[in-house]
């Protein structure tokens, strides 16, 4: 076991707050722009997304990868299923800025209980940086399992919480660059982040088990299929 910190959860819904409404934390995801964009290449190329999918992204936030993937494929339909009620409100105003509404639907709803959506419906389940929100993740990998087809793929990427010293120095200069609030947060969700040991004693006690690959970066936590 890897001598990272002790986990400290943050909670599932993220809402309007009184120092920050959703619409001011929408302009600092703006910024991640470069970073959505690579994971949209990798799900297309790396994990292989194929024309005319149905896809399903849990925890969408304000959309910006529902959005970029959507343009970079216009056969692909994409369903945004987020538990907060005023992300949604911002990811629909993104979607119809950018003029791109047919292919995507944003959903209200919890991962960790889908009884809306059909066993194997989707070609393909992606997430970005929304696992560390989860309450309880054996039961959401159980429902991404259930909603998945057959021969379905998915990834689900977020931040690792034992970083090591590289990816520490980087923080730190980045935190000259950004705002007070967002270093915050970003150091909340570094916390919240599980590690790759405990990220695998997880995806063992579920129906993933003997799907999935677990890949790692500086920052990162990778989780698709085999
Ligand atoms: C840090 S944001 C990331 C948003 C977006 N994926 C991105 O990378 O920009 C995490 C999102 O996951 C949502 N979320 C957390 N738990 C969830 C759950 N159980 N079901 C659906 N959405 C959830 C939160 O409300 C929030 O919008």
């Amino acid at each position: 076991m890897s001598k990272s910190k002790k986990r400290i959860p943050e909670g599932e819904a993220i809402l309007d707050m009184p120092e920050l409404t959703m619409e001011e934390l929408n302009e600092s995801f703006r910024k991640r722009m470069w970073e959505y964009k690579q994971f949209v290449k990798f799900l297309i190329k790396g994990v292989g997304i194929k024309d005319y999918s149905k896809i399903l992204e849990i925890g969408p936030g304000p959309g910006w990868i529902t959005i970029l993937l959507a343009k970079a494929n216009p056969t692909l339909k994409i369903t945004g299923l987020e538990i907060s009620e005023d992300m949604i409100r911002v990811a629909n105003e993104n979607k119809e800025n950018e003029g791109i509404s047919d292919q995507i639907e944003f959903i209200l709803g919890d991962a960790k209980n889908m009884s809306e959506i059909k066993d194997k419906t989707f070609d393909a389940v992606i997430s970005h940086d929304s696992l560390h929100h989860w309450e309880d993740p054996i039961r959401v990998f159980n429902e991404i399992q259930r909603v998945l087809k057959e021969n379905g793929v998915f990834c689900i990427k977020d931040g690792r919480r034992d970083i090591g010293l590289p990816a520490k120095f980087i923080f730190n200069i980045a935190k000259l660059f950004i705002s007070k609030t967002m270093s915050y947060y970003w150091k909340t969700s570094i916390m919240a982040g599980y590690t790759p040991e405990e990220l695998n004693q997880i995806l063992n006690q579920t129906k993933l088990k003997n799907r999935y690959e677990l890949k790692t970066d500086l920052f990162d936590l990778i989780i698709h299929n085999k």
